[in-house]
């Protein structure tokens, strides 16, 4: 384990009373400070992994250390360190949002701190609905108390499980903001979501889980430019009806009546496309319009899901 280690997991398995297996020999460090996104589709074990971690789930195996302290054997200390924001919404509908967040921090045996509690309510636009029961607040307000919840203790790591689940799409960029400007405070995150331009836009480090196996965790850029395609589309001023041998080399297909020629390549093989457009011109192929698209890490991800 490295000083700047925020999470270490070594081997870990659960498997549930009515014997499913839901993680399968997990091993994962989260560094201090990153913003990590677990990927996974529904049923996957990321909701499972996180309530492990978070002391909600009991491993069948292995070890789980946070902050170096290990669960086994110096759980509380380990917890103390972890903001929890469950996929689930559970609070006491008729408390207020004011105690709800001071009632949390309270909990952790932290000491009163209204001006700490206020600053977070300020931060998530929660301030004007402090006296509101929460029962009387919409959806996206009630996972933003949540995320004050989870704050409320002053946590170094934050587990955001599906955090925008039924928020919209304003409230999401906004919460979106809100999650880097933690990181920016030297806070971790680790977060589930099924929208990947949720990871797209915010991870560092993506994770990708399928039937309780961690298939792959990677840096998002190495992983875009590892498994991202690369696609320029050239519409022909004159339609051509096969591709000349000369241009056999090249990943080409032919689109649309011999109308579009097709060039796909791996992002990181190729990124010079001048010796492919002075060969168009040497083979007389003259394009009068060009397309250029990079894939997504929604299509990475479907790939990856796919195969495993
Ligand atoms: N208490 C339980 N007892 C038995 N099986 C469970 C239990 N909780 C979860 N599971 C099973 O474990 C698997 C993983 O569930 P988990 O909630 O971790 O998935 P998830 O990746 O979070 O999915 P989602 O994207 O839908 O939130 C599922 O097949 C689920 O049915
Ligand atoms: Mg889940």
């Amino acid at each position: 384990m490295q000083q700047d280690d925020a999470i270490h997991i070594t081997d870990l398995n659960k498997i549930y009373d009515n014997g499913f297996r839901a993680l399968d020999g997990i091993n994962l460090t989260i560094r201090r400070g990153e913003i990590f996104a677990l990927l996974g589709p529904n049923g996957a074990g990321k909701t499972t992994l996180i309530n492990a971690i978070c002391g909600i789930v009991r491993p069948s195996s292995g070890s789980i250390t946070v902050s170096g302290f290990d669960h086994a054997t110096h759980y509380r200390q380990a917890r103390s360190f972890i903001g929890l924001v469950p996929q689930e919404l559970t609070t006491d509908a008729f408390e207020s949002v004011w105690n709800t967040v001071s009632f949390s921090r309270g909990l952790f045996g932290k000491p009163r701190n209204p001006a700490y509690i206020e600053s977070v309510l300020k931060q998530l636009s929660l301030w004007d609905k402090k006296s509101e029961q929460i029962r009387r607040l919409s959806g996206g307000m009630k996972r933003r108390v949540m995320i004050a919840k989870a704050l409320a203790h002053e946590p170094e790591i934050l587990f955001l499980d599906e955090p925008s689940a039924g928020v919209d799409v304003e409230l999401r960029k906004s919460m979106w903001a809100q999650v880097r400007a933690l990181r920016e405070t030297g806070v971790t995150i680790i977060l589930t979501t099924h929208y990947i331009e949720e990871a797209q836009e915010m991870a560092d480090r993506i994770g990708v889980i399928n039937n309780g196996k961690l298939i792959l965790t990677e840096c998002k850029d190495e992983l875009m430019h590892k498994m991202g395609k690369h696609e320029m589309s050239f519409t022909l001023r004159d339609p051509i009806t096969s591709i000349p041998p000369d241009l056999a080399s090249y990943p080409l297909t032919l689109a649309n009546d011999g109308n579009t020629l097709v060039l796909t390549y791996n992002t990181y093989e190729h990124n010079d496309v001048s010796d492919f457009l002075e060969k168009l011109q040497i083979n007389g192929i003259r394009p009068k319009d060009i397309q250029s698209r990079q894939s997504s890490l929604e299509e990475i991800f479907m790939q990856l899901v796919e195969a495993n």
